[in-house]
Parts: C-alpha cells; sequence; structure tokens
C-alpha cells in the first residue's frame, strides 16, 4: 500500500458504531487514532473520560459515581450505562421516548434499582424505556472502555446495537517479544531492547559488563498472566456479539499490518455506496 493511499480520508455513508476488542499490548489506541484519520466521521467515545469529566464538572451522575469509588466500590454498570446514553443523548445520535436529561429524579430512581439488584446480586438494569438510534454516518463512533462482558453488552444493545465488534489477534509470543525485550541497566539507566538494540553481551551492560534487569512490570510471566485474563474475560463478550453476527476478527503481528486490513473492512462495511 503506497503512502498516498495510506493517508486517504474515507468517507461513511452509514453509522459505524464500533468496538474494539484487544488484548493489552495489542494497539488498540493506535488502531483507533488510526481509525478517526481515516474515517473523520468517526469519534471515540471512552467511557473513562466520559467519568472523569462527569465528575470534574459535578454532574449528578458525576457526584455519585464519585462517592462509589471514594467509598471503595466499582461504579456500577447502570452509571456507566447512563454516562454513555447521556454522551449518545447530547449528541443527538439517541433520542428517548420522553426526552429527560438525567436529573436527580433518575439518581434517585437508579439507586433504588442498584440497591435491589445487590440485594438480589444481579446486574442492575435500566427502566424500560425506548431509544431511537441515529443511522446518519456523522452518528458514528468506536466505544472504549465498556461492555467488557455479554451483560453489559446485552444492556448498550437496547440503546444502541453495535454493528462491528473487531477481535483484534496477535499471536501471544509476538506480544510478549515486544514488550518483554527491554532490559535495563539501572545504575547508569541505559536501556536496551533485545531485538533492536541488544547489548554486545546477553545480559550484560555495554559499558561496565554489569548485569541488566528487567522492569518487574515487563516480567513475561507477569505479562503471559495478564493476556491469559483478557482471552478469559473477553469471552462472554465475543461470543455475545458472534451471536449477533456482527463479530469480525482481524489477525496480525503489528499495527502496520493490522491497519489495511481494518481500512479495507471499515470501507467494504461502511463507506461503500
Ligand atoms: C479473538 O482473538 C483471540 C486473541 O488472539 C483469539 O484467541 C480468538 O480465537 C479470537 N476469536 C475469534 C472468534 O476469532
Ligand atoms: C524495541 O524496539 C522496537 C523498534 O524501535 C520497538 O518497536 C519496540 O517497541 C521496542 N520494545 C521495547 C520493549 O521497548
Ligand atoms: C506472524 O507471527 C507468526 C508467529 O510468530 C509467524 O508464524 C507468522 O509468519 C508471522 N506473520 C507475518 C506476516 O510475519
Amino acid at each position: 500500500m503506497s503512502r498516498f493511499l495510506d493517508n486517504q480520508v474515507k468517507k461513511l455513508s452509514r453509522a459505524a458504531r464500533v468496538i474494539l476488542v484487544g488484548a493489552p499490548g495489542v494497539g488498540k489506541g493506535t488502531q483507533t487514532e488510526r481509525l478517526m484519520k481515516r474515517f473523520p466521521q468517526l469519534s471515540a467515545i471512552s467511557s473513562g473520560d466520559l467519568l472523569r469529566d462527569n465528575v470534574r464538572n459535578r454532574t449528578p451522575l458525576g457526584i455519585r459515581a464519585e462517592a462509589k469509588m471514594k467509598s471503595g466500590d466499582l461504579v456500577p454498570d447502570m452509571m456507566i450505562l447512563r454516562l454513555i446514553l447521556n454522551e449518545l443523548d447530547k449528541r443527538g445520535w439517541v433520542k428517548r421516548g420522553p426526552v429527560v436529561p438525567y436529573t436527580l429524579n433518575y439518581a434517585a430512581e437508579d439507586a433504588a434499582i442498584e440497591q435491589a439488584a445487590d440485594e438480589a446480586s444481579i446486574l442492575p438494569t435500566l427502566p424500560t424505556e425506548s431509544f431511537h438510534y441515529s443511522d446518519a454516518p456523522s452518528a458514528s463512533f468506536i466505544l472504549d472502555g465498556f461492555p467488557r462482558n455479554a451483560a453489559q453488552a446485552a444492556q448498550i444493545d437496547k440503546i444502541v446495537p453495535i454493528n462491528l465488534v473487531v477481535n483484534i489477534s496477535t499471536p501471544t509470543e509476538i506480544i510478549l517479544d515486544r514488550i518483554c525485550n527491554r532490559w535495563v541497566h539501572a545504575p547508569s539507566g541505559r536501556v536496551y531492547n533485545t531485538t533492536f538494540n541488544a547489548p554486545k553481551v546477553p545480559g550484560k551492560d555495554d559499558v561496565t559488563g554489569e548485569p541488566l534487569t528487567r522492569r518487574p512490570d515487563d516480567e513475561p510471566e507477569v505479562w503471559k498472566a495478564r493476556l491469559a485474563k483478557h482471552e478469559e474475560s473477553s469471552l462472554s463478550l465475543l461470543e455475545h456479539y458472534d451471536k449477533k453476527g456482527v463479530l469480525w476478527t482481524v489477525r496480525g503481528n503489528s499495527s502496520n499490518e493490522i491497519s489495511p486490513k481494518l481500512y479495507a473492512e471499515f470501507e467494504r462495511r461502511f463507506s461503500e455506496e
């Protein structure tokens, strides 16, 4: 693919509502940025960013979410859903039956539902509301941070149907290679990269001959466990979307290998006249 082609900007002809699923180290952030450059109608909606913005702006939802976090609790799924729903509503991409902003009334209603769900140990659900979503190409987004499992995905489905879930698949040994090949000479701070900038003698600093060490975070065992956990925790999510017929897996050993495949699939699904 030529450089020129690589920098092309494409128009979408229908709304893309996308989730990227990938192990840590697989370059999800890189692909998101590249997709947004190539398809400027795409927005990135990150549940983490929405949460931080709402806390900072002291919205009713932000205040309640902050209280949860301060008491050491996870922010309940329903609050995250509300954050996303409010954002889509604000952008005019989703309309509720009667349009009601998130008020303290909603907060009270949510609190009651959460408490009941807590007591029954089930996932709280949104109160029954009807939603209409926009299919305009400008209502296109990559949703990040939520949903993480099938139960959460089923809740998002009630608001807007996700129409493409990309499973970014890179062999574990390649990810480990990329991440765990960093060695440091602690006293001097000299960094070696065993693939691209290897020490002359394996495991020894070039200048002093002293042993090199690895940051605890870069230990292959730590990363292997992290990757295995991702595989396990994303299984129900992938299955959910596979059943809906919107799952697509892209394989590649590097971001540069994956991007052109991703562009082609986006164009095939969302850009054709
Ligand atoms: C999704 O990617 C993971 C990680 O590479 C892989 O193990 C799995 O088989 C893929 N799932 C599908 C349905 O292709
Ligand atoms: C090693 O160097 C290559 C090429 O510069 C880079 O892609 C890779 O991320 C580096 N690995 C680490 C762990 O720094
Ligand atoms: C990607 O890595 C796998 C496993 O190391 C290897 O078998 C395959 O040839 C590589 N693919 C490319 C296109 O380099």
